[in-house]
């Protein structure tokens, strides 16, 4: 019995993509607007940044999972062996970056012990609060959802495969 590739993606599929993407840019947005802010100021915006990045890291990891139980469509090709491995590999580490975003996140909750300020409204932030890995990992992930996101629009504009219907509902 063959079992043949599907032509696009699973309608579950298609929605955990479109939920985190829209949950990756609020909290992006938000954990970019408390650079160069008052502690103060920065308790407020944490108050949402935090748990919309822990419904990142939940939602990834049930992605994660349908990822290698659910039938996906053939891996689309350009034609060129080394771009569709890059498109491959951009694929993975969109996978990669997208749990070790918001798990720096909880590193950094945890080692200074951020929710009893951030949710119950105890004290302060600490003054020495520094993004660490936080701060390193989010230029990368940021160029490679860019890069993503380039990629589609040359697939959709380019070379007008539009390769977008697969990342959407339909038979
Ligand atoms: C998709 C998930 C996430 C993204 C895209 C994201 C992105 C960012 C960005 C761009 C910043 C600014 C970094 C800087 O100051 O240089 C930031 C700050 C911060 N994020 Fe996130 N973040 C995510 C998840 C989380 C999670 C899950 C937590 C904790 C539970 C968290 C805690 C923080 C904290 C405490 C700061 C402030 C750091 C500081 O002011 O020194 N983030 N985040
Ligand atoms: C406006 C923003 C976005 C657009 C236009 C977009 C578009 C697409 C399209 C068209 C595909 C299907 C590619 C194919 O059929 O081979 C896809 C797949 C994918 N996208 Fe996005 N995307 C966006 C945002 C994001 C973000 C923020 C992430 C990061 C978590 C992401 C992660 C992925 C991954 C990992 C795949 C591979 C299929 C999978 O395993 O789920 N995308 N995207």
């Amino acid at each position: 019995m063959s079992t043949q590739a599907p032509k696009r993606y699973s309608p579950l599929w298609v929605t955990l993509h479109w939920v985190i993407a829209l949950l990756v840019f609020v909290t992006f947005y938000l954990g970019l607007s408390t650079i160069d802010i008052s502690l103060t100021e920065k308790v407020g915006i944490l108050r949402w940044h935090m748990p919309l990045g822990i419904t990142v890291l939940v939602l990834m990891l049930v992605r994660f999972i349908v990822r290698w139980r659910t039938p996906h469509p053939e891996p689309v090709t350009v034609g060129n062996a080394f771009l569709d491995k890059i498109g491959e590999w951009t694929h993975y580490l969109l996978y990669i970056f997208a749990i070790l975003m918001p798990l720096t996140g909880l590193m950094l909750s945890v080692t200074y012990n951020l929710p009893p300020v951030v949710f119950g409204g105890e004290g302060s932030l600490p003054r020495d609060l520094s993004p660490m890995l936080h701060g390193l990992v989010y230029p990368i992930f940021a160029a490679l959802i860019l890069l993503h996101i380039l990629a589609a629009l040359y697939h959709q504009f380019i070379r007008k495969d539009n390769l977008l219907a697969r990342m959407w509902y339909g038979k």
